[in-house]
């Protein structure tokens, strides 16, 4: 078996520029949504009472990926990130191990990459300013992100001052209340979905939500009659019903499948994205294999031109 390259967390940081990771997730939302890529939904393994795994498998152009990640909300008082975990990259023609990939970078990146898709997407055309609430790990990827795809000035909230002090330093934003950050034009959570950040009347018309934080049964970011005021977008059907912003107001049977719009079909053109500036769009991300395959091209691409140097293991 030949050595297998190693990609840390680093290295995938250095590798890959936001706007190419931008570019990667809007393509692989294409590829899944003409059905050349493909990506059985998400597997949950509880791990109460602090977190739960998860598996997420894809397949497309040549390579199949394993991710194997974390979700521990709590982790951040252990000193130790949300999310942690390995992508496991093989050849899709032969079965050969190709790579393996911290999943910490590429799910920071790939996260970041879809909130700023979906406010390119589904967003004002006039769309400027920003609102993130929640500063942490992937808020602060959310909002580079976007600033990536030239949105802002942007607010960013945070109940930890420290946090959302430093990501506005960092992108020459302002550190604001919960309030101001609602306000902007392209608003994304990325909060640990305990608790309701979004209230009814923040489904304003001409506002576009991205709801980051909410990826796994049992969390929401936003009050259910929120969801209801608004025009509804999620990444995939099947893992967006089952865990995330859109399944409360499912279960209380006040929308229904036939209202929620996923994001592929609007950049592939077979469905509508907003009907107008005076909508309120909200878009729910759970997070797709998809979008860390993607990635995975990049970096094994990246590889081959020799532009980025890794270690090896030999398994
Ligand atoms: N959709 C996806 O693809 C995806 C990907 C990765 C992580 N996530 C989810 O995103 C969430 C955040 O993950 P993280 O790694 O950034 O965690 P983190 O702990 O690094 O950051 C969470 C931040 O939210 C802040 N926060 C808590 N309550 C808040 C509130 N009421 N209002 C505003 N901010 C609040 C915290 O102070 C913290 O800074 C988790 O639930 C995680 O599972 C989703």
């Amino acid at each position: 078996m030949p050595d297998v390259p190693v990609f840390d967390q680093a290295t995938v940081l250095a590798a890959m520029p936001a706007a190419e990771a931008i570019d990667r997730v809007r393509d692989a939302f294409v590829r899944h949504s003409t059905g050349e890529w493909v990506m059985p939904a998400k597997v949950y393994l509880d791990a109460p009472p602090d977190g739960d795994f998860r598996a997420m498998p894809a397949r497309g152009d040549g390579l199949a990926i394993l991710k194997w990640a974390t979700s521990f909300p709590r982790n951040p008082e252990r000193g130790l990130p949300v999310v942690m975990g390995t992508i496991c990259v093989s050849s899709a023609d032969d079965g050969r191990p190709l790579a393996l990939v911290d999943a910490r970078a590429v799910t920071a990146l790939r996260t970041g990459a879809v909130a700023a898709v979906a406010a390119q997407e589904l967003a004002r055309e006039d769309a400027a300013t920003v609102g993130i609430v929640g500063c942490g790990v992937h808020g602060a990827w959310a909002a580079r992100c976007l600033a990536a795809a030239e949105y802002g000035p942007g607010v960013c909230f945070d109940p930890d001052p420290d946090r959302a002090g430093a990501l506005a330093g960092e992108l020459g934003w302002e550190a604001g209340g919960r309030e101001d950050a609602l306000a902007s034009d392209i608003v994304t959570c990325v909060t640990p979905g305990h608790e309701p950040v979004v209230r009814a009347a923040d489904a304003r018309p001409g506002v576009h939500l991205s709801m980051l934080g909410a990826d796994a049964p049992g969390k929401a970011e936003a009050e259910i009659e929120a969801v209801e005021r608004c025009e509804l977008f999620c990444d995939e059907w099947e893992q967006a019903s089952h865990g995330g912003e859109l399944t409360g107001a499912l279960r209380q049977g006040t929308i229904s499948r036939g209202r929620v719009t996923e994001l592929g079909a609007v950049l592939t053109g077979t469905a509508p994205g907003r009907s107008s500036p005076e909508a309120a769009t909200l878009f729910d991300s759970t997070g797709l294999a998809i979008q860390d395959l993607a990635l995975c091209h990049a970096l094994l691409e990246a590889h081959a031109e020799g532009s980025v140097g890794v270690s090896t293991v030999r398994l």
